[in-house]
Order: C-alpha cells, then structure tokens, then sequence
C-alpha cells in the first residue's frame, strides 16, 4: 500500500511479546479507550481475523500433537497474514481508521525466525510477500521474563499450544529474540510489561501520545 493509499488519521499499531505478556489484555484496554476517544479501530489478533485465518490459527495452535516442521510452520502463518492484510488491515486504513492489532510480523521474526531457527533473511523475505511490504506505524513489545509470563498463563488453567509447549529455553531466546529486534528494526518499542494490568495499561498510552501527539491526547 503506498502512502497515498492511507487516509489522514489511520494507524496500524501492534502489540507483541512473549506468551502471557499481556498482550490481549492491553488490546482490550486499548480498544475501550480508543472507543472513549471516539477513535474508530479495528482491534484484531494474528494469526486470525479473517474466516481463512481463524480456520490456519486452529491448525497452527493446536496441541503438540500437530506436530509439522519449523517450514510448514512459517509458511502457514504468512498464508494467514495475506488474507489479514487484504480483508482487514488495507480496507481499515483506506477508511482513515486505526488498526490495532494483537500480534503480527515481528512475531514471526521471533518465533520462527530465532526461536524455531530459520535463516533471518528468508523469513523476512516470505513476509514481505505476505504483506506486500506494508508495515505497521508502531510495535510494542510488552516485555516480561519468560518465567514470569509463564506464571501468569498457569492462572488461566488452559492446556499450552503447540508453540507455548517448546519450553523454557525457547520462550527465554523469543524474549531475546524481540529485544534484539527493538534494537535492530525501525519502529519498535519495548514496553515493560511488570505490574498491573492498569500500570502496563498507563505505559501504553503514554508511549502512543508521545510518538503521536496528533492523534493521542498528551495528558493521560
Ligand atoms: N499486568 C498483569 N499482571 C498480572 N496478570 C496479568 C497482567 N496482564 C495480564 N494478566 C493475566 O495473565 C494472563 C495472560 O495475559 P494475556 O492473555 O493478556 O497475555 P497474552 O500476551 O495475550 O498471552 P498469549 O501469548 O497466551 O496470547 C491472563 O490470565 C491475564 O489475565
Ligand atoms: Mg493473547
């Protein structure tokens, strides 16, 4: 999408981070604020959003029994983020809206790229393809220690998909993975995820009217 394409006002924002970071929940917390703006907003979760992509999200995020290699893996992902892009993402920003979005290709660098281990270059390069190099305005990534981010998932009490069962280590590298990444990509911003939801909650939006004064109001 050229620039041309965009109207004045939309955004593309993503939320990222580790598993049971809180990324859902500061989506949620997001939305209700943008809806107490009267900002309108898409506020959407990948791999998903789009009937093709909810029906890749079961297979990509079922239990360990599912098992597939690290390709299949990638590129089922990127199938999803095509129809994300073309359905949900691309129109939203035609009309001027936010899109808000719990997840997308920084995921995909760290999980698949320095988590699962293939090569950087190649991945970034099918993304680019799923995307058609559109990126978003923004990422945060909601940092917190894997073990930590762990804790707070047992509180759920669901089984762990097929990715969330890799363990320890390769949750602790997916953590590497986004600050190394922050430091290294053009727009991405790490967040600390540590405290309440409402602390977190705070951060975020601070961060938002810092980096877009025209859009977020200053005192927040
Ligand atoms: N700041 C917080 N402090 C403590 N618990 C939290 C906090 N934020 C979220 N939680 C809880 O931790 C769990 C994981 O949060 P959430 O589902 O938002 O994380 P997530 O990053 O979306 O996880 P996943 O990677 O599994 O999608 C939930 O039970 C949620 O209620
Ligand atoms: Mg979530």
């Amino acid at each position: 999408m050229s620039d041309a394409d965009r109207r004045d006002g939309s955004l593309f924002i993503v939320l990222e981070g580790g598993d049971g970071a809180g990324k859902t929940t500061q989506v949620a917390l997001l939305s209700a604020w943008f809806d107490a703006l009267g900002l309108a907003h898409v506020s959407t979760r990948e791999p998903g959003g789009t009937p093709v992509g909810e029906a890749i999200r079961s297979i990509v995020l079922a239990g360990p029994e599912m098992d597939m290699p690290a390709e299949s893996e990638l590129m089922l992902i990127l199938a999803a983020r095509a129809a994300f892009i073309r359905d949900v993402v691309r129109p939203a920003l035609e009309d001027g809206h936010l899109v808000l979005a719990d997840r997308f290709s920084l995921s995909t660098m760290a999980y698949q790229g320095y988590g699962r281990g293939l090569d950087l270059d190649q991945v970034r390069e099918a993304i680019s393809i799923a995307t058609g190099g559109l990126s978003p305005d923004l990422y945060l990534v909601l940092d917190l220690p894997a073990a930590e981010g762990e804790e707070r998932q047992k509180h759920d009490g669901a089984e762990p998909d097929r990715i969330e069962a890799a363990g320890r280590s390769f949750r602790d590298a997916v953590r590497e993975a986004y600050l190394e990444l922050a430091a290294s990509e053009p727009g991405v911003e790490v967040v600390s995820a540590r405290g309440t939801p409402e602390d977190v909650h705070s951060r975020i939006k601070a961060r938002l009217a810092a980096r877009f004064p025209g859009t977020f109001p200053d005192r927040v």
